[in-house]
């Protein structure tokens, strides 16, 4: 897979700082995905030349979905396996019997395949803001709307994979009776049993990019307890059929092969030395950062999940920070650029006031963050990060000093994310 690097968001303002000399660091990609090496998958695919079955309910498939069923703490029949989680979200509208030209509410604060999904199930979007504390809808306000009876479905968005509470859009679900569905593509480790993000009535989609923290290079999962919604969502994804060659409904084609099973089983072999090494580097950001650093952290972050990638909310009198740490070599990502409402393809879609969707947009960064990143490299983004706010430099070699000594407390550092919504309140 090649590195993703990439440069400032804006054409750099000729004041722009360049590099001063090719012995400069280091670039730092933003990300740098990796997937279990050939020969971790190797003994998998050989069962599969023995096997002779290489899609289709295979016995690699079967026991990669169980693996995912143990890792989220939930049966068997409980998790299925999907192309990718596009197609998952797609048909997961489809099999909770959104009326196609019915309204989706849906936050504009996320990656594109949401919005693409909702326009492919056949529903019409309109995009509500997030609250700046979580970066989501708050079901509080969806639930106090008064077209709630056009609505013909909801999807919610976990930030990054970041865990939320379940609680209120299962009383809203149940209260209205508009069905719920949560993109959950960076959830895989928020998800695990006993993790932060229980779950709950509405079903889950969790993606398998190679790009997310537990890859196979393409690929998803949904996880639901309603058994009868599994068995909609399941035909759907294998031509409308399912347990008999009679087609129940006009499914498509969103099978996953044996091939990708392999994968994911090797990935779960790696799995435990991967998340060992997510949450070091988690870590070590949030003690390079701290509560009051040069810049505000995602919400949760460290909280007791991990995830594949690293935002932060840049302080708005900075604007031109992404382009200064570029000069230096290190590349940054706006991820989910200006939300769904500012891309060409769903610019006419209807919405509320983004206000809040707007703020992320202009100033939410996405740092370096990858399995193989090292914490001197952690270190020297956030010296970078530091001597583009001004901030010194020493004051943070010092805290991290303190943050590694041995003496030094493991607690975790309380939730971190106020800028947003200190700026927001302050009218800035
Ligand atoms: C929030 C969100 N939803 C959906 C997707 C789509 O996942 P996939 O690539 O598995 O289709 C992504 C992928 O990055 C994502 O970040």
């Amino acid at each position: 897979m090649k590195n993703i690097v990439t440069g400032p968001r804006s054409p750099a303002p000729s004041t722009a700082p360049t590099l001063r000399s090719p012995l400069m660091a280091p670039l730092i990609p933003v990300a740098k995905p990796r997937l279990p090496l050939a020969s971790a998958i190797l003994p998998y695919l050989k069962e599969i030349d023995a096997n002779h079955w290489y899609t289709n309910s295979g016995h690699l498939w079967f026991r990669f979905q169980g693996k995912l069923a143990d890792h989220w703490g939930v049966d068997n029949n409980d998790v299925a396996l999907v192309a990718n989680a596009t197609l998952g979200l797609t048909l997961a509208l489809q099999a909770s019997g959104a009326r196609p030209g019915s309204i989706c509410l849906m936050p504009s604060w996320t990656f594109v395949a949401s919005a693409g999904a909702v326009v492919q199930a056949g529903l019409k979007i309109h995009f509500v803001d997030v609250d700046a504390a979580t970066w989501m809808p708050d079901p509080a306000a969806i639930a106090a709307r008064n077209d709630l009876d056009r609505i013909g479905a909801i999807l919610i968005v976990s930030p990054f994979g970041m865990p939320f509470d379940m609680a209120g859009w299962d009383a809203l679900s149940e209260r209205t009776g508009i069905p719920v569905i949560v993109d959950a593509a960076a959830s895989f480790d928020a998800l695990r049993a006993g993790g932060p993000l229980a779950i709950g009535r509405a079903p889950m989609i969790v993606s398998l990019h190679a790009t997310k923290v537990f890859g196979i290079g393409e690929g998803g999962a949904v996880v639901s307890r309603d058994p009868e919604w599994l068995e909609r969502f399941r035909r759907l994804t294998n031509f409308g059929f399912y347990g008999s060659r009679l087609a129940m409904s006009a499914g498509i084609n969103a099978k996953v092969s044996e091939y990708a099973a392999a994968i994911g089983l090797a990935s779960f072999d790696m799995w435990p030395a991967a998340r060992a090494k997510f949450a070091a580097l988690t870590e070590r950001y949030r003690q390079n950062l701290g509560p009051d650093g040069a810049v505000g952290i995602m919400p949760r972050f460290g909280e007791g999940w991990v995830t594949s990638t690293m935002s932060v909310t840049w302080p708005g009198d900075r604007a031109d920070g992404p382009t200064r740490l570029a000069a230096e070599g290190i590349a940054t990502l706006n991820w989910w650029g200006a939300g769904c409402h500012a891309q060409p393809a769903f610019a006419d879609c209807t919405r509320d006031d983004l206000r809040v969707t707007d703020e992320l947009g202009r100033r939410v960064v996405g740092l370096p963050f990858w399995l193989d990143m090292t914490l001197t490299q952690v270190d020297a983004v956030c010296d970078s990060i530091n001597r583009a706010c001004g901030r010194s430099v020493r004051a943070s070699r010092a805290r991290r000093r303190l943050a590694v000594a041995p003496t030094a407390s493991a607690a975790p550092v309380p939730a971190v994310h106020h800028q947003i919504a200190r700026a927001l309140a302050a009218g800035r």
